[in-house]
């Protein structure tokens, strides 16, 4: 690998564990304060996730995966029942990111199929740590490569947050620049701030800047900018919260923008994402539900409303890219190019 050192140190982890407890970086305080949640129970990691204090598509799983550990170390009676209500309940929190319900559905499975409590307890503890190292491998794997598709001098536009507070790992569309940019390319990122929540403005600039990787330069650009700056990009790279079988891609509100003007400029619009994002059962975007949040994001930052409040608002957290504004799929397992349901028919060794 040319000598590049392949983990990159994050100051502040998306989460840690201690005296057995799960504590989670709040991502609403970032960039301002750096404040640590301890979740006691099953209400605690219900809200922070409600209210994305916890976020991005790979992290949810992870982090709901580790809640359920912990209330099972906690339980002593009635523990398939408690178990499989929380289990309920976490997936009710958000609906539109895969990997809430990949992580969440192989535990029900344990808890269904096992009869003896304490193998239950044991099996979903091997099964949440697997999960979550193999969320981390699947990052590094999917920014190798990433990094073939990115030239020595890249000016990248992204969206929203795709990095280590988005994953527990090096990240995807981000763990690519950051990968790259360790190998020694030289990347120009324009982040596109990502209302209503601003997770690119907050968050991605705050983890490239505290990454000390001198290679990347990024530029906070606002959500409107992006029509005019296309034409002088060299890509764009974007995360996904759900990929239907036909390669159609949930992702942040805004990603279907920056696709339809990447195909105007001829230029390659990328989704990375692992193929624990990917959902084999449906046909197509279609049948993605899109999570729709509380008008008050839309309204308010902090306590200054920006509208009057009797304003009727539409917000969506999502949209589907088309599988045909998508010129690649960077998974752990390869690079899918069109046509994707074969592609990923076959990375899931269904033909
Ligand atoms: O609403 P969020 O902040 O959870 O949305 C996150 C995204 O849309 C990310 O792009 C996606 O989860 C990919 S993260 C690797």
């Amino acid at each position: 690998m040319g000598g590049v050192k392949e983990t990159i140190k994050f100051p502040y982890p998306a989460f840690y564990f201690k005296n057995n407890s799960l504590f989670l970086l709040d991502q609403t305080k970032l960039p301002q304060e750096i404040n640590y949640l301890e979740i006691k129970d099953l209400s605690d990691l219900i809200k922070v996730i409600k209210e994305l204090k916890v976020r991005g598509a790979p992290l949810i799983g992870v982090v709901a995966g580790y809640g359920v550990y912990l209330l099972s170390q906690k339980i002593e009676e009635n523990l398939k029942e408690t178990l499989l209500s929380a289990i309920f309940q976490l997936k009710n929190t958000r609906p539109t990111a895969k990997n809430l319900f990949y992580v969440l559905d192989s535990l029900e499975e344990i808890i269904k199929k096992e009869k003896d409590p304490q193998k239950i307890k044991e099996k979903i503890k091997k099964k949440v740590f697997y999960f979550h190292k193999k969320e981390i491998d699947n990052c590094l794997k999917i920014a190798k490569y990433g990094d073939r598709l990115i030239p020595k001098k890249a000016k990248i536009l992204t969206i929203c947050n795709t990095g280590h507070l988005a994953t527990g790992g090096l990240g995807t569309a981000l763990g690519i620049i950051f990968y790259s940019a360790k190998k020694g390319k030289k990347i120009t990122c324009y982040i596109c701030e990502t209302r209503p929540l601003f997770q690119g403005a907050r968050l991605t600039t705050f983890e490239i800047l505290n990454s000390s990787l001198k290679n990347i330069k990024p530029i906070l650009i606002t959500d409107n900018m992006v029509g005019s700056i296309m034409k002088d990009m060299d890509l764009v790279l974007v995360g996904a919260d759900r990929v239907a079988l036909n390669g159609d891609t949930a992702n942040k509100i805004g990603t279907k923008t920056l696709a339809i003007c990447a195909k105007y400029y001829k230029k390659p619009f990328y989704v990375a994402c692992p193929t624990s994002t990917i959902d084999r059962n449906i046909k197509s975007g279609k049948e993605i539900k899109i999570e729709e949040r509380d008008k008050e994001e839309i309204i308010k930052i902090k306590d200054y409303y920006l509208a009057p409040k009797e304003i009727e608002c539409y917000n969506p957290a999502f949209d589907i890219t088309e599988n045909k504004l998508i010129t690649a799929i960077i998974t752990e397992k390869g690079i899918i190019y069109p046509p994707f349901k074969k592609g990923l028919l076959k990375i899931f060794d269904i033909i």
